[in-house]
């Protein structure tokens, strides 16, 4: 991929310490093993409001795919569906969320950024509804966005984004010029706050799920004000430096939702061990982010559809090793205390 393209994925917010500590943190949890269990048959398969899925891995939503690959979301679309699994489209995608929906063959979510216009969103969300989205997945880590100084320095410039069309800035049409800075300034909701998230859930008539919670407080909120779900996120260490790392704030958030609603996770999954410890300590499912993208970037849907597949095996390969043969049957005792 273009150099420019690689700065854009790898890079995180000032000295990108909360994108390594999510993969570091994953590191340093040690795995407990259960021998002499039969682990012929395994069965990986979770539900997730009302729709099965063969795994519980899932793809995060990500801006900008076409800087990466040409055929950008549509061939993550595809990647995902061959792979048999999910995929959050961006709001700041390149490709139109119906486009997209007309050559996924396994189930789409959508990912919201509100615009103070809220006609605007409105319209939105019913577009989403229309072309069969399942879930809604309203972004709430990021009122505006953090100090992101590689982007910066590598001059990152984003495809355009067919659901901007018609934003507006300062009550404006806006002349969004394509560049991330500029374009997250001029779209993002800084005033978004929990009035918005119970206008959203009157006006949607699919799942809504937060994505970006780290706070138990605030989880414990959401769960209050009725979301159907929480994705643990820190935006892939994109936004705010120094956060936990995501599974350091899971068991907590998990502890505090008690079973209330589900709980996901995002940030530093890079192996099946980390999927099987996430669930351990209170995932219901994962989304990858980065991993997907490279797949993506070297080889389209291929790409995605290998990526998948390489987490998939050595996922069933960690739950085989831990004597772990359904998902129920994963819990913290799982982990090496
Ligand atoms: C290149 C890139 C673009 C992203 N764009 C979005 C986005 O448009 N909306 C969003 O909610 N999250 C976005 N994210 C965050 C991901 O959804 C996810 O939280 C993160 O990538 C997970 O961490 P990982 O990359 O370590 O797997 C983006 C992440 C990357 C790497």
């Amino acid at each position: 991929m273009p150099a420019m393209a690689w700065e854009y994925v790898t890079a995180g917010a000032g000295d990108e310490l909360t994108v390594r500590w999510n993969q570091e943190a994953y590191q340093r949890i040690r795995l407990r093993p259960r021998v002499l269990v039969d682990v012929s048959k395994l069965d990986t398969r979770v539900t997730l409001f009302g729709q099965e899925l063969a795994f519980p891995i899932l793809l995060a939503p990500t801006a900008g795919q076409k800087l990466l690959h040409a055929d950008g979301e549509l061939a993550t679309a595809r990647g995902a569906a061959a792979a048999g699994t999910a995929m959050v489209l961006s709001c700041f995608s390149g490709t139109s969320l119906e486009d997209v929906a007309a050559v996924a063959k396994s189930p789409l979510w959508f990912q919201l950024y509100v615009q103070p216009d809220h006609g605007f969103t409105r319209e939105l969300v019913q577009r989403v509804e229309a072309a069969g989205y399942r879930a809604l997945c309203l972004t709430v880590d990021t009122p505006i966005t953090g100090a992101r100084n590689r982007e910066t320095r590598a001059a990152v410039k984003l495809p355009p984004m067919p659901h901007l069309e018609g934003f507006k800035v300062d009550g404006r049409e806006g002349h969004l010029h394509p560049g991330s800075a500029q374009v997250f300034s001029g779209v993002l909701d800084a005033a978004l706050s929990w009035k918005d998230v119970e206008w959203l859930r009157s006006v949607a008539k699919i799942p809504l799920v937060l994505k970006g919670v780290m706070n138990p407080d605030d989880a414990d909120r959401a769960a209050k004000s009725g979301v159907a779900g929480v994705i643990v996120s820190n935006h892939g260490g994109r936004n705010l430096d120094t956060l936990p790392a995501t599974i350091e704030a899971l068991p907590q958030v998990a502890d505090k939702v008690a079973g209330r609603m589900p709980v996901f996770v995002d940030g530093g999954i890079r192996r099946g061990t980390d999927v099987l410890k996430a669930l351990a300590l209170g995932a219901s499912a994962v989304f990858i982010g980065r991993p997907y993208l490279y797949g993506l970037g070297a080889a389209g849907e291929t790409g995605v559809m290998q990526v998948i597949n390489i987490l998939q095996r050595e996922f069933q390969m960690a739950m085989a090793l831990t004597g772990r043969t359904s998902i129920a049957s994963i819990d913290r005792s799982v982990i090496w205390a």
